[in-house]
C-alpha cells in the first residue's frame, strides 16, 4: 500500500551502514540507498537534488558538527531523519532532538525500535506535502505569490482556484497571507467559524475530515481556509501544524492553491517546500521585474525551492508595455512565462462584488487566459490537443 520509499542510510564507516542495513525490516517497500561519506562533506545531504523521505545518519566522531549542519537546514529542505549516535552522550540527544530528529539510537541499534520509527515516519508520508511534481495525480499544490505587493497574487489565486472547479476539480484555497488577506472579500465569503487560527491550534489531532469544519464554503463547491482575524505582528504558526494542514488538504482535494504573501518567512518556506508550481505575479515593469529576481533566489536559498517549478506570471499586460515576454524570459533565467491581460475595470468590478472575473465573465480575455493559465495544473496526459490553428500552450505565452 505505501508503495516504494527511500530510505538514505549515511554514515562514514561502512561496516555501520552494513549492520543497520541487515536490520531494516525487509518486505516493507523500504529501498535502502547508502551513503558512504568519505570526502569533506559534514552534511550527509550534501549534493542531494531529490532529497530521501527519510534518513538515517550515522555520526562520526564529529557528531557536534554534522548535527549542526543538520540543525541550520532551511525548513523547506529537512528531511525526517533518524540519528545514530555515540553512547551515554546527553549532549550529542540534545541537539539531535532539538534539530528535529525523530529518534536517536546508539549500536547496537534495536531493530524492533528502528522499524517502528521508519513505519511511523512512512505512516506520516501518506500526508507528506512534500512532492516532485510528477505523482500519478499532476501537479497538485501550487503556491501563488506577488513579486511586490499588488502584484495581483489573490486576484490570480481566486480566480484560478474556481477556474478548476468549473473543469471539475475538488479544489480548496489556502490564506497564508495572515497580515493583509483578502481572499473572503474576493469570493464575498464571511471569515467565520475558527478558520485557520483552530486548524493550526487542532492541527496535531484533526483528520482531513474534521479540517472541512474550518473551511468557507463557496456555492461553486470551492472550499476556502483563511485566517478569520488578523494575525498579530510577526506571528507565523508552527512550521509542522502547517505542514500538516497541507497534508491533509492535499488528501482531500485534487488541487490546492495557496495564497502566500511577499515576505519570506516560515510559514511561506513550507508552502513553498510543498509546492509542485509557484505561480510568481509581477506587473510589467522594471521594478517587479528585479522582486522577481530576487525572490527566485531568496526562495531557492530559503526554501530550497527549485525555480523550474516556477512560472512567472505577468499581469496586467499590455501590448506597448515597455517590457516584453521575452525580456521577462532573459532576466528570469529562461523560466517559463505567461501572461494575463489588464483590465481595471472588470476586476475592480469583481473585486467589489465579489464574483471573480472567472464566474462573472469568463469569456473576457483575462476570463479565457486564468482558464488557460489553469490548464498548467492538469495532468499531462488529460491536457487538450493542440489547436489546428498551431497554437500550443507554449504558444499562447509569447508574442
Ligand atoms: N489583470 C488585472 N488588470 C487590472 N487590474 C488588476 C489585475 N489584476 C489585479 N488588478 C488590481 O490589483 C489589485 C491588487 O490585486 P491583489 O490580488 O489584491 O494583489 P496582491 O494580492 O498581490 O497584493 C486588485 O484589487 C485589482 O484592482
Ligand atoms: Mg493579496
Amino acid at each position: 500500500m505505501l508503495g516504494e520509499l527511500q530510505v538514505l542510510l549515511a554514515g562514514r564507516a561502512r561496516d555501520e551502514l552494513d549492520s543497520i542495513e541487515k536490520r531494516i525490516e525487509p518486505g516493507f517497500g523500504w529501498r535502502v540507498t547508502t551513503r558512504l561519506i568519505t570526502n569533506g562533506h559534514v552534511d550527509p545531504l550534501y549534493g542531494i537534488r531529490e532529497l530521501p523521505p527519510v534518513l538515517i545518519f550515522v555520526l562520526s566522531s564529529n557528531w557536534a558538527e554534522e548535527l549542526r549542519v543538520l540543525a541550520d537546514r532551511p525548513i523547506g529542505t529537512r528531511v525526517p531523519t533518524v540519528i545514530v549516535g555515540p553512547r551515554e552522550n546527553t549532549q550529542a540527544m540534545r541537539m539531535a532532538m532539538h534539530g528535529g530528529a525523530r529518534d536517536y539510537f546508539t549500536f547496537p541499534v534495536p531493530a524492533d525500535d528502528l522499524n517502528r520509527v521508519l513505519r511511523q515516519i512512512a505512516s506520516d508520508q501518506l500526508v507528506n506535502v512534500r512532492n516532485d511534481g510528477t505523482a500519478e495525480s499532476g501537479p497538485q499544490l501550487a503556491v501563488v505569490v506577488g513579486a511586490k505587493g499588488g502584484a495581483g497574487s489573490s486576484v490570480v489565486a481566486a480566480n484560478l482556484a474556481l477556474a478548476l472547479v468549473v473543469d471539475r476539480m475538488s479544489v480548496s484555497l489556502l490564506d497564508l497571507d495572515l497580515q493583509t488577506g483578502s481572499l473572503p472579500t474576493l469570493l464575498d465569503l464571511n471569515p467565520t467559524g475558527g478558520g485557520l487560527e483552530e486548524a493550526i491550534r487542532r492541527a496535531p489531532e484533526i483528520d482531513e475530515v474534521a479540517i472541512e469544519g474550518y473551511m468557507l464554503r463557496h456555492h461553486s463547491g470551492l472550499r476556502l481556509l483563511s485566517p478569520t482575524e488578523r494575525a498579530p505582528l510577526g506571528y507565523s504558526p508552527d512550521p509542522e501544524r502547517l505542514e500538516r494542514i497541507l497534508g491533509l488538504l492535499k488528501r482531500g482535494y485534487e488541487r490546492v492553491i495557496v495564497d502566500i504573501p511577499r515576505q519570506l518567512d516560515f510559514s511561506s518556506a513550507v508552502a513553498l517546500g510543498a509546492a509542485d508550481r509557484v505561480f510568481l505575479i509581477l506587473q510589467q515593469d522594471v521594478a517587479h521585474l528585479r522582486e522577481a529576481k530576487h525572490f527566485i533566489e531568496s526562495a531557492a536559498g530559503y526554501a530550497g525551492l527549485d525555480p523550474k517549478r516556477i512560472v512567472a506570471v505577468v499581469n496586467r499586460w499590455q501590448k506597448r508595455g515597455t517590457v516584453s515576454v521575452e525580456d521577462v524570459e532573459k532576466a528570469l533565467g529562461g523560466i517559463q512565462v505567461v501572461r494575463l491581460p489588464n483590465d481595471y475595470e472588470r476586476i475592480s468590478d469583481s473585486v467589489n462584488s465579489g464574483i471573480p472575473v472567472v464566474e462573472a465573465a469568463p469569456k473576457t480575455a483575462f476570463g479565457q487566459a486564468m482558464k488557460k493559465m489553469s490548464r498548467l495544473l492538469e495532468l499531462e496526459s488529460t491536457k487538450k490537443p493542440k489547436s489546428r490553428l498551431g497554437f500550443s500552450l507554449l504558444g499562447w505565452n509569447r508574442g
